[in-house]
């Protein structure tokens, strides 16, 4: 079977919910242990404890990504706990549309804090222990909205989500020659995030070329393929899952 992910240890940030919570069921019945780090401790918590009734190995650790000293002790926990890290996934983030006031100067901070900073911070704090072993795989989650213009998008999460695809694409090629592969995600429109009336919903999924938003395990799954053996030889690349939207 591909996408498998025996023996190794992963951290998927904002793995309480949504998108990131799939991956973490689709990492675990693939093989890997993993550590869901999240601000929402209580809804960590039992994703895990979900998990481990099936059986499957996964904790949780508290993590703000924004925090470089709780980056530093996330990843000191881990190597403590497992003996090594072998992937990251930077899931953890948001859209905007909760953030009151877009056109204030403090929501663009909080979106590029959380969405490109913490995806920043995250790479940098796993490096040490990955050029230890002389290997790793980092998915970012970015999002076809830093891609593209599009009416649904808010310009401060674009901004914050073009800054995670750049900055992977740059770490990417720095870390080729120590075996760390680092790639990004872009989802289309998914359910979770669109946090919209039904009818909202429609317009969008009349305007994707599959007309209709994704389904979560969809994006797991590439996150997966990026993250396991079967994609050794990629690395930099943006990865679009959108139902064909960007290509229009
Ligand atoms: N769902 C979509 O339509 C969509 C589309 C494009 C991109 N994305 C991206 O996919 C990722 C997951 O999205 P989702 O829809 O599952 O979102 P979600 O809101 O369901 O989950 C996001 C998770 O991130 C966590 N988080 C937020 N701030 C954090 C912080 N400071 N520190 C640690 N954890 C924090 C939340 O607690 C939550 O568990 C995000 O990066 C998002 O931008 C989603």
């Amino acid at each position: 079977m591909t996408g498998r992910l025996d023996g190794k240890v992963a951290v998927i940030t904002g793995g309480a919910n949504g998108l990131g919570a799939e991956q973490v069921k689709l990492f675990t019945a693939r093989g890997a242990r993993v550590v869901i780090a999240d601000i929402l401790a209580e809804q960590g918590e039992d994703v895990a404890r979900l998990c481990r009734q099936d059986g499957l190995d996964v904790g949780f650790i508290t993590l703000d990504v924004t925090s470089e000293a709780a980056w530093t002790r996330l990843v000191q926990d881990v190597v403590a706990r497992y003996g090594r890290l072998d992937i990251l996934v930077n899931n953890a983030g948001i859209s905007g549309m909760s953030v009151q006031h877009l056109a204030h100067a403090d929501a663009w901070d909080r979106l590029v804090a959380i969405n490109a900073k913490g995806a920043y911070l995250g790479m940098n704090a796993v490096l040490p222990e990955m050029e230890r072993q002389g290997e790793g795989a980092i998915v970012n989650l970015g999002s076809i909205i830093g891609l593209v213009g599009s009416p649904f998008g808010n310009p401060g999460y674009a901004a914050s989500k073009a800054a995670v695809s750049a900055q992977s694409r740059a770490m990417a090629v720095r870390m080729a020659p120590r075996g760390i592969r680092v790639n990004t995600v872009h989802p289309g429109f998914f359910p979770e995030m669109l946090n919209m009336p039904a009818g909202g919903r429609g317009d969008i999924a009349a305007s994707i070329p599959m007309r209709r938003v994704g389904e979560r395990a969809e994006i797991a799954a590439a996150v997966l393929f990026l993250a396991s053996p079967d994609a050794s030889y990629i690395t930099g690349i943006d990865l679009v899952v959108d139902g064909g939207f960007t290509a229009q």
